[in-house]
C-alpha cells in the first residue's frame, strides 16, 4: 500500500509572527477590558465575516456580560494578496442597532478602506457609539486614517494568514497567525 502524506496548512508557513499562546492571552486581556468597560449597556459585537470569526469566537467568551452578536460581510480584497480599494456589503446586519453599542470586531487592520467604510455604515443606523476592536494592526500601510479602541498586536507590513486570515480562503484554519513561503504564492491556483 502507498502511503500519500495528505499537506497540512502549517507546511506552506515560513515564519510565526503571533503563536497561539500569546493570542490566547492577549483576547483573555482584551475580553476582560471590554467586559469592564460594557458592563450595563446593551452590547452589540458585530463582526466581519469571514476573518475574523476565530479571534470573534474566542474574544466573546473572554467577555463575561451580556452581550449581542451580528454580522456582516464585505469584500475588499479578491482572492489575491492587494487590496481592490473598492468595498461591497454582501450581508448587512440582521437586528437594529439604533441605540445600542456596536463593538466592530475584526480581524485585521491594514489600508484602513474596509473599516471606515463599515464603521460610516454603522454610524448611519444610530447606534449609541460605535467602537473599534482589532487583532492585529498594520499601521505602516494606512491610507485612511481609523481609530482603534482595542488593538491586539501590532505587525510588520507583510501579508499574514492564520487564525481566521485567508490567501485564497485557505489558511484560516491555522491557530496561529504566520507569513506564508514565498513558493505558495508562484503555485497555479
Ligand atoms: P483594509 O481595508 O486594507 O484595512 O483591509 C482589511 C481587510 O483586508 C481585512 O479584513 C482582511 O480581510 C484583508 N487583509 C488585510 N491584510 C491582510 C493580510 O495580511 N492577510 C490576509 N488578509 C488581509
Ligand atoms: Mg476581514
Amino acid at each position: 500500500m502507498t502511503l500519500v502524506a495528505t499537506p497540512r496548512p502549517a507546511d506552506d508557513i515560513a515564519e510565526i509572527l503571533v503563536n497561539a499562546e500569546d493570542i490566547g492571552a492577549k483576547v483573555r486581556e482584551m475580553g476582560a477590558r471590554i467586559a469592564a468597560d460594557y458592563a450595563g449597556r446593551d452590547l452589540v459585537l458585530v463582526s466581519i465575516l469571514k476573518g475574523a470569526l476565530p479571534f470573534l469566537a474566542d474574544l466573546m467568551r473572554a467577555t463575561q456580560i451580556p452581550l449581542a452578536l451580528d454580522f456582516l460581510e464585505v469584500s475588499s480584497y479578491g482572492t489575491g494578496t492587494e487590496s481592490s480599494g473598492v468595498v461591497r456589503i454582501l450581508k448587512d446586519l440582521a437586528q437594529p442597532i439604533a441605540g445600542r453599542d456596536v463593538l466592530v470586531v475584526e480581524d485585521i487592520l491594514d489600508t484602513g478602506q474596509t473599516l471606515n467604510y463599515v464603521i460610516d455604515h454603522l454610524h448611519a443606523q444610530r447606534p449609541a457609539s460605535v467602537r473599534l476592536c482589532v487583532l492585529l494592526d498594520k499601521p505602516t500601510r494606512r491610507v485612511v486614517p481609523v481609530e482603534i479602541d482595542y488593538r491586539g498586536f501590532e505587525i510588520p507590513d507583510k501579508f499574514v494568514v492564520g487564525y481566521g486570515l485567508d490567501y485564497a480562503e485557505r489558511y484560516r484554519n491555522l491557530p496561529f497567525v504566520g507569513v506564508l513561503k514565498s513558493e505558495v504564492y508562484a503555485r497555479p491556483s
